[in-house]
């Protein structure tokens, strides 16, 4: 924990979430290219911080990464036919991310919100809340490295030490 004052860093504000055995189920399936979505949720978190860093607002931080974290934790490689709940994965995975959040964490309002509007525009319900609109766009801002770049958060990854 920071001192009064002091800006937490990102790992400090990810590993109690990073940590559990929960979230890294998520290392098991591909979001996008060759990024799995445990990475890609990381990556999320990262940028969401980064940019909310950027505003002349303020956001609570803690909550903003623990949501972004679990935006996709719908635990299941939507490329793998039959996998998913249903045949509308892009519409229907912020409710089954939400549902094994509520189940796996002890989550608050602002996170529910993260989880459960990042996908608009394409799911047409906005955030109701800043911290949700910063994980939108850093949602979006992901997904392009990652369908354009091969191995896009290996500096971020080591920078964490989960990369040698
Ligand atoms: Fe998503
Ligand atoms: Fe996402």
């Amino acid at each position: 924990m920071a001192g009064a004052g002091a800006q937490e860093s990102f790992a400090e504000l990810a590993r109690p979430t990073t940590e559990t055995a929960a979230f890294r189920q998520m290392d098991a399936y591909i979001q996008h290219g060759t990024t799995t979505t445990m990475e890609h949720c990381l990556a999320v978190a990262a940028a969401s911080l980064a940019l909310a860093r950027h505003l002349p607002a303020s956001f609570h931080e803690e909550e903003l990464v623990r949501g972004a974290l679990l935006h996709d934790y719908f635990l299941y490689d939507w490329h793998v036919k039959g996998a998913a709940p249903d045949a509308w994965h892009g519409f229907t995975h912020p409710a089954h991310a939400l549902a094994n959040a509520e189940r796996d964490f002890s989550l608050t309002p602002i996170e529910r919100d993260v989880i459960s509007h990042h996908m608009f525009p394409f799911v047409p319900i906005p955030p109701h809340t800043r911290e949700g609109w910063i994980v939108t766009l850093a949602d979006k801002w992901c997904t392009v490295r990652e369908v354009l770049i091969s191995e896009p958060y290996i500096a971020l990854e080591r920078s964490l030490g989960w990369r040698a």
